[in-house]
């Protein structure tokens, strides 16, 4: 698939996802959704690449936000079949069995915010924006907002955020733990990168547990969730990484991972 919408790099082990629509803060439409399920296949499948760096072109914003003039004359089959297709990529970001890093370089309106929440990690830009301004448009967020943030930052956060429409500081996003460090806007993505090339480099089957475990458990009764915590990690027991890490370590070198 040729992408008109977004580019795809891969450099060694790291890929970076950058939407691409600048004109538009990066809106996304349907064409930019179906590109970026594409690309996420791509890198789920690509054994080599064990990290993802999703971030917006141009100086100005990550993701303003869906596309608000392929909104508006939608009818209802139409706006749902859009909000499945943006589940759809907020849920493979979720659930892609490698570590996903969301650069926020600016505006992450609506749909942006709802990107960024989805990935695993967010850096910001002290230029960053965030916020779910959908009630300004008469609608609510539709790619997990009303879901994911209440479960990050607490309902009454997440209430105050959705129902007032307000914008907030990469600061204040730092203070709600939504972001896990604020940037100077030169240093984003060199920050974002160095992180994925240090998850790149710890054992992927450890990683690729680490993550499920941490999605899936928030949302688990708790003696269930640590009974999977349990048999994960005894699992874990089974695989080469687990030997070629601590044999490493006992033998003081860096270890060689082979993901198995
Ligand atoms: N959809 C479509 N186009 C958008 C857009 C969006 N979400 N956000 C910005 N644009 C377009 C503008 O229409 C403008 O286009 P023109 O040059 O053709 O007029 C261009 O991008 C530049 O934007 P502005 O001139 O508005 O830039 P600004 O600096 O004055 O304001 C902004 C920046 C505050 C982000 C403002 O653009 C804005 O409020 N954007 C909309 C944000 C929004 O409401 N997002 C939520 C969308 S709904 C949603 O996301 C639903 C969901 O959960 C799935």
């Amino acid at each position: 698939m040729e992408f008109q919408n977004i580019l795809l790099s891969i450099d060694a082990d790291i890929a970076t996802l950058t939407v691409n629509r600048p004109s538009v803060l990066n809106a996304l439409n349907r064409q930019t959704l179906l590109e970026m399920k594409q690309a996420l296949w791509e890198i789920w499948q690509d054994e080599n690449c064990r990290a993802l760096v999703i971030t917006g072109a141009g100086e100005k914003a990550f993701v303003a936000g869906a596309d608000i003039s392929g909104m508006a004359q939608m009818g209802v089959q139409e706006a749902l079949e859009f909000a499945e297709l943006g589940h759809t990529v907020t849920n493979m970001i979720e659930t892609m069995p490698k570590a996903v890093i969301a650069a926020v370089n600016g505006y992450a309106l609506g749909g942006g915010t709802e990107l960024a929440i989805s990935c695993d990690v967010i850096i910001a830009s002290s230029r960053a924006v965030f916020g779910q301004p959908e009630v300004k448009l008469g609608i609510i967020p539709g790619f997990g907002g009303t879901i994911r943030l209440a479960r990050l930052i607490g309902r009454a956060k997440a209430m105050e955020w959705i129902l007032s429409g307000k914008t907030y500081t990469a600061q204040e996003a730092l203070q709600y733990g939504l972001v896990s460090k604020v940037v100077e806007p030169e240093n984003l993505m060199k920050e974002a990168l160095d992180l994925a090339k240090t998850i790149a480099s710890r054992g992927p089957v450890a990683v690729k547990a680490a993550k499920r475990l941490v999605h899936e458990g928030i949302s688990m009764p708790l003696m269930q969730a640590l009974r999977l915590e349990a048999v994960t990690f005894a699992n874990l027991f089974a695989t080469q990484d687990q030997k070629e890490g601590m044999k490493a370590f006992l033998e003081k070198r860096n270890p060689s991972f082979q993901g198995k």
